[in-house]
């Protein structure tokens, strides 16, 4: 049986009552709109990788963005309806063979990645918090792997102890890092984004590593050779053909 008082508050939510007017999957969808509006990081032609995904409302935010030469994938550990125009795979993107199928995706790699990305939580702060620097930490390595250089990233993390190293780490890889807390984060929630823009390159990330090929077109990449285990979709937008 629900909290009452937890149902109200649901009820009263101009967040989420504004998400089923307009369509959106989830109140989360605000959080992205509001700092991806601030701070510039979609435009028409962006190539977005959306971890943890699911339900899908960050990936319809991207798609809105978007125009034809614009590419959103999303990953979850979840199954999530299809989104009109975006690439979905269900897995767990700490699975080496989920990050191939990532990699040939878009082989010219990425402008932005996004991270909503939470650990199960066990209550228990601490471990929370360590699990949830664990995936940023990851987050920021696969950074190093596909994103652009002057591409940018947004991550959610559950600030703890680990954080202050987490943002350190962000500096040195990004020409601007901020802790960001959009208006639709829940007030009692720990959740902060760490946002970083102007990357400053794979060599800086990972010193042993090529930087990503130069994409081979402005075009829609090749469809992903089918990974056993892993179940992909993509919905047509209106018109494609
Ligand atoms: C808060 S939800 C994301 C909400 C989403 N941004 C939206 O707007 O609809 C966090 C998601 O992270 C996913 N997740 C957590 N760990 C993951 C992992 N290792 N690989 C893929 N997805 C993961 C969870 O399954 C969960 O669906």
């Amino acid at each position: 049986m629900p909290n009452p008082t937890w149902f109200r508050k649901r009820l009263q939510d101009p967040f989420l009552k504004k998400a089923h007017r307009e369509d959106l999957r989830s109140r989360a969808a605000y959080k992205l709109q509001e700092i991806a509006d601030k701070y510039k990081l979609i435009h028409s032609y962006s190539k977005v990788l959306d971890l943890g995904c699911a339900p899908g409302s960050w990936t319809q935010v991207v798609r809105r963005f978007l125009g034809p030469k614009g590419l959103v994938v999303g990953i979850d550990l979840l199954p999530v309806e299809p989104v009109e125009g975006a690439t979905l795979l269900q897995g767990d993107i700490t699975d080496p063979a989920m990050q191939a199928a990532i990699g040939r995706l878009c082989p010219g790699g990425f402008d932005l990645i996004l991270s909503d990305m939470a650990p199960h939580t066990t209550g228990i702060h601490h471990a929370d918090t360590e699990r949830s620097a664990e995936l940023v930490g990851l987050v920021l390595d696969l950074c190093g792997r596909w994103l652009k250089p002057g591409g940018a990233c947004l991550a959610k993390v559950f600030e703890g102890a680990e954080y202050p190293a987490l943002r350190q780490r962000a500096k040195g890889l990004f020409g601007f890092a901020k802790t960001v807390t959009p208006e639709a984060s829940l007030a009692r929630s720990r959740e902060v984004y760490l946002l970083g823009t102007g990357f400053r390159g794979a060599r800086v990330a990972r010193p042993d590593q090529p930087p990503p090929a130069p994409s081979p077109s402005p075009t829609e990449p090749p469809a992903p050779s089918p990974t056993p285990g892993l179940k992909m979709g993509r919905k047509k937008p209106a018109g494609e053909g």
